[in-house]
């Protein structure tokens, strides 16, 4: 959790401090006055890159070179600081060291976001939802790094034999530690989506009362045909690769989906209901990963009124009450300000106008 955050030259915002409260902090103001930035400067503490741009650079104040974002942990005041300049990259220190390797810095601060298109979560590419899984995993699961950047790592090569029209038997050099990394991320993945579901379950029904009396479930798509194992594809299917120019199938090709008793959720649900599920499953993340002695985390939802009424709204916000993590919430909306003073005595308003960020007595 974070305490005194201060933004330097991050799109519309010069230099501002403010201080959160651990429970739930509400910005609150117009449209391009600069919440989302402050979601994203934080964003940018906790994983070392932003979720608007392909280019940090982009977010970078326009005239300006360097971007800025520094704070403290509350448990133990140390102090985590973050700049960025095109010609010298990310330079990240924490407790005034250096850090080199982004996966430090996340491990450090488990952070999650809930973005402003979370009402569009069946229609976005399988990689939103791969990372999803994998952010729990990431968390919880020690071994599940190291897989993944390992796998990451063979995959790269072994495309690049492939790129460079390599014979069959010095590109099949690389299958065997993909295989076996790739069936681990597979293991994990399943196991963590089954943990998952249970939370999830409640989460959802509470959220969505409307499908109290369904049945839920997630399925992984491993990455490659159902009938076969990963070995034997990657067997298979040398020659479609060769062609291709790269690795098609595998764990990097995983998806997971929804279904509502016989129903694809991707199929069926509107746009709330997608927005409640992409919560309901935030929430079910944050409550499997509780018990895993790790610093408490970070939960970011952009825009969190678009697209809900007012009494799914109140649910939600009842039910981010209970999660352990300190939240940031945004919104266009003043009225949501009354709905959570309503509910929650640990929370903050801070008033974002201009790119400036004025909290505001309560
Ligand atoms: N690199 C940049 N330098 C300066 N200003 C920028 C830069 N990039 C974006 N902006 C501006 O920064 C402002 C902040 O945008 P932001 O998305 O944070 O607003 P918001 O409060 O979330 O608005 P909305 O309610 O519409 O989502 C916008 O006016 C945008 O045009
Ligand atoms: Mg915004």
């Amino acid at each position: 959790m974070l305490s005194e955050i201060t933004i330097r030259n991050l799109r519309n915002i010069t230099d501002e401090s403010f201080v959160p409260v651990t429970g739930i902090n509400l910005l609150v103001g117009p449209n391009g006055a600069g919440k989302t930035s402050v979601l994203e400067a934080i964003h940018l503490l906790g994983l070392g890159r932003t979720f608007r741009s392909r280019a940090l650079k982009n977010a970078i104040q326009f005239d300006k070179q360097q971007l800025q974002v520094v704070a403290k942990t509350i448990q133990n005041k140390m102090p985590i600081g973050l700049q960025y300049s095109a010609e010298a990259g990310l330079e990240i220190r924490f407790n005034n060291a250096p850090l080199k390797k982004l996966s430090d810095l996340a491990a450090q601060l488990p952070l999650q976001l809930i973005p402003a298109n979370s009402h569009q979560f069946f229609e976005q590419g399988p990689r939103f939802r791969r990372q999803l899984l994998d952010w729990g995993l990431f968390h919880v699961e020690p071994s599940f790094n190291f897989h993944w950047q390992s796998y990451k790592k063979v995959l790269q090569q072994r495309n690049a034999s492939i790129r460079q029209k390599k014979n069959f038997k010095e590109i099949q050099l690389w299958d065997q530690h993909l295989i076996e990394h790739g069936n681990q991320l597979t293991d994990l993945r399943k196991k963590r989506l089954d943990t998952i579901l249970k939370q999830f379950e409640f989460y959802f029904k509470l959220v969505c009362p409307q499908f109290e009396n369904s049945k839920l479930s997630l399925k992984y798509k491993t990455g490659w045909s159902r009938e076969i194992t990963f070995e034997e594809s990657i067997k298979l299917n040398i020659e479609r690769d060769y062609q291709l120019g790269y690795t098609r199938s595998g764990a990097h090709a995983a998806d997971w989906s929804f279904k509502i008793d016989e129903y694809e959720a991707k199929d069926v649900f509107s746009r709330g209901q997608q927005k409640l599920f992409f919560l309901a499953l935030s929430m079910a993340q944050i409550k499997s990963s509780e018990a895993t002695n790790k610093p408490k985390g970070i939960l970011l939802i952009d825009d969190l009124s678009s697209e809900l009424d007012e009494i799914h709204l109140e649910i939600i916000l009842r039910q981010l009450n209970t999660m352990p993590v300190q939240i940031f919430i945004s919104s266009t909306d003043e009225s949501l300000v009354a709905l959570v003073n309503k509910i929650e005595n640990n929370y903050a308003l801070f008033h974002v106008k201009h790119g400036q960020i004025i909290p505001k007595q309560i």
